[in-house]
């Protein structure tokens, strides 16, 4: 048993930590961060007592994946958020080596957390358990212990259960690997969320016309979405393939039906749901509004976490801003939540800019600030925008949307990521401290990365060669971390 791992300890670190982000020049201004060490996922992303919670994977003691606990943020708003105690330690022999990814839902009044127990025998093989937590008041949480274990077929990559109520039951969806070492997303349900039977595979290899897509699917998530089920799911192991795959590993959806009463899923190819560098293991909620709302990881599985420039300030990743998801003429659209709109100030508009080979349009732009660009009129050009080290191109002869940013490790490298984009009519960009998410098109592709400028460099140049007629507004961002 990790006996190791208290919360004085975690609260040690905390303050241990203080005068060093102080001093951050990259600390975000309006996203989720860890006050210490590493965070990967959003958990347990609800709504409970009046008040969203986001928990994410947390090492609060290295700036690199190890023991992981259940760091928590709670917001009435979505936009500012409190952190509270760490609620969940690796101190039980089921989840010794890590509180690994999982979900909540509100049952009786109470909330019903189920995540991943990882532990690693002393030969340093895996197992997975299933575990459930309960509080009262969302802040304190009694563990229940394992709920599933992992059933014949499968391998110990068994994990990161996301519970849903559907068609009068409870359902799971868990990410899973084969024996034969391919990746699905496997079903259980049940009627009081404490006995669960398991319900087959939803999708994965040789389903579906997947061939050998991928040898693992972490995170999966389902939910409707207007007349769709969408499931969303990362695949490791998928190689690159033009534009597409880029990233270590995927995060992407397939959109559907499924058929309630077998439960089978019937889907499209999948699409990936965010083109940047950073941005992996989403996670959703649908609040009381009915919106469903979508936070990620942003970041990725890439080696060498410690290299990162936070990580002199002992801590590295972040979470993305919420974005509201709606389905709209065949295509997932994400959108910052309209609360976001709260920290915009200092409004400055230019109506018809024109740009073209002699004319530019320069602002002048503090750390965190966001822009929105209308597209008046493109004929066949190319519209480039510099955000100090960072490039944005669309090239409308290509139909090729492109950002290119400087590579951490090598600064005098950039590397790029691109996507096919047949017009294009409008941009969001939202600029923080040490990140960047563009919008395009109302949602219809995102690109989410970290970029690390000079502290000096903050402008923004639009230039185009071939005429472009653009209306463009920028504000500050409110400081809220
Ligand atoms: C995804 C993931 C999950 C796992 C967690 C561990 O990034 O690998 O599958 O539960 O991170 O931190």
């Amino acid at each position: 048993m990790n006996n190791n791992v208290t919360k004085d300890m975690v609260c040690k670190q905390m303050e241990k930590n203080q005068p060093l982000i102080a001093r951050d020049p990259y600390r975000l201004h309006y996203h989720l961060m860890p006050s210490v060490g590493l965070l990967n996922d959003p958990n347990g992303f609800v709504f409970f007592k009046g008040k969203y919670h986001i928990f994410y994977q947390w090492n609060p003691f290295a700036v690199e994946h190890g023991v992981k606990c259940w760091g928590h943020s709670i917001s009435k708003d979505l936009i500012h958020w409190q952190e509270v105690p760490v609620a969940l330690l690796p101190d039980q022999w089921y989840d010794q080596n890590g509180c690994y990814s999982g979900s909540a839902v509100v049952y009786q009044n109470q909330l019903y957390v189920f995540y991943t127990g990882n532990v690693r025998d002393n030969e340093g093989n895996r197992q997975s358990y299933q575990c459930l937590a309960i509080s009262n008041d969302g802040i304190h949480f009694e563990k229940k212990g394992p709920i599933i274990q992992v059933p014949d077929g499968y391998t110990a990559h068994f994990r990161d259960p996301k519970v849903f109520y559907m068609n009068e039951a409870w359902w799971m969806v868990l990410g899973a690997q084969t024996e034969a070492k391919n990746g699905e997303v496997v079903l259980y349900r049940s009627a009081d969320l404490w006995n669960w039977t398991f319900a087959g595979t939803l999708t994965g290899n040789g389903h579906q016309g997947l061939d050998h897509f991928g040898y693992m699917w972490e995170c999966p998530d389902l939910f409707q979405l207007g007349n769709k089920d969408i499931l969303l799911v990362c695949p490791q192991g998928i190689p690159a393939q033009g534009f597409q795959y880029q990233n270590i590993y995927q995060s992407g959806y397939f959109a559907g039906e499924i058929e309630k009463k077998t439960m089978s899923f019937e889907h499209d190819a999948f699409v990936e749901l965010d083109r940047g560098f950073d941005f992996y293991a989403p996670q959703t909620m649908q609040d009381q509004e009915g919106r469903r709302i979508l936070i990620g990881w942003m970041g990725n599985a890439e080696e060498g976490s410690s290299q990162l420039p936070t990580a002199n300030y002992g801590w590295v990743h972040a979470l993305t801003v919420p974005r509201q998801l709606d389905w709209k003429d065949g295509t997932l659209l994400q959108y910052p939540v309209e609360e976001f709109q709260q920290l915009l100030e200092n409004e400055v508009r230019f109506n018809e800019v024109v740009l073209n080979a002699q004319q530019l349009l320069s602002l002048c732009v503090d750390k965190a600030f966001a822009v929105y660009l209308t597209v008046e009129d493109m004929k066949q050009s190319c519209l480039n925008i510099q955000i100090a080290g960072s490039q944005i191109i669309y090239d409308s002869l290509l139909k090729v949307f492109t950002f290119k940013r400087k590579s951490f490790t090598s600064y005098q490298t950039m590397e790029s990521r691109h996507c096919k984009l047949d017009t294009l009519s409008d941009i969001l960009i939202l600029k923080d401290t040490s990140s960047i998410e563009i919008f395009l098109n109302q949602g219809e592709e995102v690109f989410t990365s970290r970029v690390f400028d000079d502290k000096n460099e903050e402008s923004v140049l639009f230039t185009a060669d071939g005429e472009i007629k653009l209306d463009v507004k920028k504000w500050d961002v409110r400081r809220v971390m």
